[in-house]
């Protein structure tokens, strides 16, 4: 842990004067989403929250005047199989401390994962779903065009594959924080897109 500390505070010394990038996703970024829903779990030890927020606040306006009309039939896919993945880091700075990430990968587990339970979320095109802790933000971009695709994924990939994947190969480096991105060429359109970032809450 001291080492960690160390070698995240050098990079951030490096890099004082550098403009933090808030976040991977170039259409979604983390400074224009807004707020739709928000609470609070505890579990396994651990409090979070989680949040839904549209990627921008055009994005909601034109989600709720649809909305208003009427429901509309939307194509919902299950995005958690099939899929291929790209992973990396980005940045360099204060990234969420890994013992965050660690502690918010299995509150998901306890909150989220036992029989029983709903094994996948659903977000909109064009919508954020968001866990965190403390210093550790995992965010679920939907990044298809708004108003398509809706798109289903499971908790436990979140929690595990792309979460402490992620954390565990970026942030020892003191990298600002890591991604996935995948698309999934078996399902028509080939389109489906979707971007997962761990950064700093
Ligand atoms: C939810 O968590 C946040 C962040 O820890 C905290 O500031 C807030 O007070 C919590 N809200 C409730 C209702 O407990």
């Amino acid at each position: 842990m001291k080492t960690l500390l160390i070698s995240f505070a050098l990079a951030a010394s490096a890099l004082a004067s550098a403009v933090p990038s808030s976040g991977f996703s170039s259409s979604c970024p983390a400074s224009e989403r807004v707020l739709v829903e928000t609470h609070n779990v505890t579990a396994g030890g651990h409090e979070f929250q989680v949040s839904t927020k549209a990627c921008s606040a055009e994005i909601l306006a034109a989600h709720s005047a649809q909305e208003s009309k009427e429901l509309q039939k939307r194509q919902t896919f299950d995005s958690c199989v099939g899929e291929t993945m790209t992973f990396g880091c980005f940045g360099a700075g204060a990234g969420p401390t890994l013992a965050d990430c660690t502690a918010l990968s299995s509150a998901m587990v306890a909150a989220f994962e036992q029989p029983g339970q709903p094994i996948l979320f659903t977000v909109l095109a064009g919508f954020v779903q968001e866990f965190s802790h403390g210093t550790c933000l995992y965010a679920w971009i939907n990044e298809n065009p708004a108003g398509t695709v809706t798109l289903q994924y499971c908790y436990s990939s979140v929690s595990q594959d792309l979460g402490l994947t992620a954390a565990n190969n970026c942030l020892p480096r003191g990298d600002l924080g890591g991604f996935a991105t995948a698309s999934n060429p078996q399902l028509i359109p080939a389109s489906l897109d979707w971007v997962f970032e761990v950064v700093h809450s």
